[in-house]
């Protein structure tokens, strides 16, 4: 049955759902608030603030929206869900409630605890001395996060205890507002990181995907951190060992015992792990949506109906689902991002596409340019935030993958535009 569908956000995140969503013969009108320069001729943009709900509720009644999916964290953090839920609306996100996995660590850390899942071990702090006291007892390495959301900033790896004592002064001083206003700090982890997607309708939970991130902005994970510029799915290192440990140990037991506190967590779930030489998973973090741009090179792979999935989750019935299928084939995005980000960095300049549209590896649908911050004026592409694009190429191996990733790269030539030349390094360099 066609379905009409409104998504929430403008990242490279929701250009990618937009293009699964099309491939599916179950979509009716699909809507896209606010949208970006590259869904063009794909989704209708609604021009509406995705904080503005009374706005988003009265457009999803007129348009007779079946499913509204939210992408980004922000507005499910402020309650869209419990609002839209409470006008008949089907949403695929959590509750407000639930939304605190993601919007505070301290919440998170204290859930998890009580379910026994293996995370690192820490203390939440309100004050200065108390929280220096622990961090000297500890030693270093240690980490110092923000309670609240601090748009990716609010997490120091500290090597030395002046840092990590830096990171609590400047919490408290109040460089992140509210949301510093207490702090977890918490056991060094080391390991492989990856991110684990699961998606649940409060009761059932399937895996969908999962991927490696490149969060420094720089070749050889240097420089600052930033939203990520760069992943590859599927992880290399989940098999059916880590998967079940995973499952077993973490996902389960939070989706249970949320529901059990009464807190059923519908939406995507996105664990961050930390998996140590033995294959032993540990959680870092929880978000509440899906990763950006994880769901680029996730998305790309995906052959189930995504339409299907969205509104069978939204609506309580996930279990009508068997599984999620995604190809063997491997992808790998390369985020390209405007000269200066994640600082200050340039914005306004035209982006030049017309060589990688009419290229062979797009034609061929060996790559894909998924578009973040960029909008169309007069008939032109130009740069309105830091990351730009997310060029995705796949193959039946991830060098394959790479190697269309970045064929398409080069042909968008746009000097303002830069980006990393080694995403996937981790696997590549094992020679793969
Ligand atoms: P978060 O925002 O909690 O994901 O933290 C940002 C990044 O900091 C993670 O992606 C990890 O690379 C790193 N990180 C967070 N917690 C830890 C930890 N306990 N041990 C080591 N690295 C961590
Ligand atoms: N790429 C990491 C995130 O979406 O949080």
């Amino acid at each position: 049955m066609k379905r009409n569908i409104l998504i929430i956000g403008s990242g490279g995140r929701e250009h990618a759902f937009v293009k699964a969503l099309k491939r599916s013969p179950n979509l009716g009108q699909l809507y896209v608030l606010p949208g970006n320069g590259g869904m063009n001729g794909e989704a209708t943009a609604v021009d509406l603030r995705p904080n503005d709900f009374p706005a988003i509720i009265k457009f999803c009644k007129t348009a007779a929206i079946d499913v509204v999916l939210v992408g980004p964290e922000a507005p499910l953090v402020e309650g869209i869900a419990d609002e839209l839920e409470l006008e008949g609306i089907n949403v695929f996100g959590p509750s407000k409630k639930a939304s605190q996995l993601e919007g505070s660590k301290d919440f998170m850390k204290e859930v998890v605890w009580r379910y026994n899942v293996p995370t690192a071990e820490y203390k939440t702090f309100t004050d200065a001395g108390e929280a220096k006291k622990y961090i000297r007892i500890k030693g270093v390495p240690i980490v110092v996060k923000t309670d609240g959301l601090a748009a990716g900033k609010g997490v120091t790896v500290a090597m030395t205890v002046e840092e990590a004592n830096r990171a609590v002064d400047e919490a408290f001083d109040g460089k992140f507002g509210d949301a510093g206003k207490k702090l977890v700090i918490e056991e060094f982890l080391d390991g492989e990181e990856i991110s684990f997607f699961v998606i649940s309708d409060g009761k059932n939970v399937i895996e969908f995907g999962s991927a490696q991130d490149h969060k420094r902005a720089f070749d050889g994970d240097k420089g600052p951190n930033t939203g990520g510029m760069g992943t590859y799915s599927p992880a290399p290192i989940v098999n059916d060992f880590l998967r079940k440990k995973t499952f077993e140990q973490i996902i389960i037991p939070t989706i249970n015992g949320l529901a059990r506190d009464g807190i059923p967590f519908k939406g995507f779930l996105f664990a961050g792990l930390m998996v140590d030489g033995h294959g032993n998973p540990k959680l870092l973090e929880y978000n509440i949506r899906m990763g950006d741009p994880e769901t680029q090179s996730i998305l790309t792979r995906l052959e189930s109906d995504f339409v299907e999935i969205i509104y069978a989750a939204a609506t309580g019935s996930l279990s009508k689902i068997k599984d999620v299928k995604f190809s063997s084939d491997s992808a790998l995005c390369v985020v390209m991002a405007a000269k200066g980000y994640p600082e200050e960095y340039k914005k306004n300049f035209e982006i030049d596409m017309s060589e990688a549209e009419n290229s062979a590896e797009v034609k061929a649908g060996k790559a894909m340019v998924y578009h973040a911050g960029t909008a169309l004026s007069s008939g032109k592409l130009t740069s309105i935030g830091g990351r730009v694009l997310g060029v995705t190429g796949r193959g039946a191996t991830l060098k394959e993958a790479f190697d269309n990733a970045y064929s398409c790269v080069a042909k968008i030539r746009t000097p303002d535009l830069f980006f990393r030349k080694d995403i996937g390094w981790r696997e590549l360099g094992r020679g793969k």
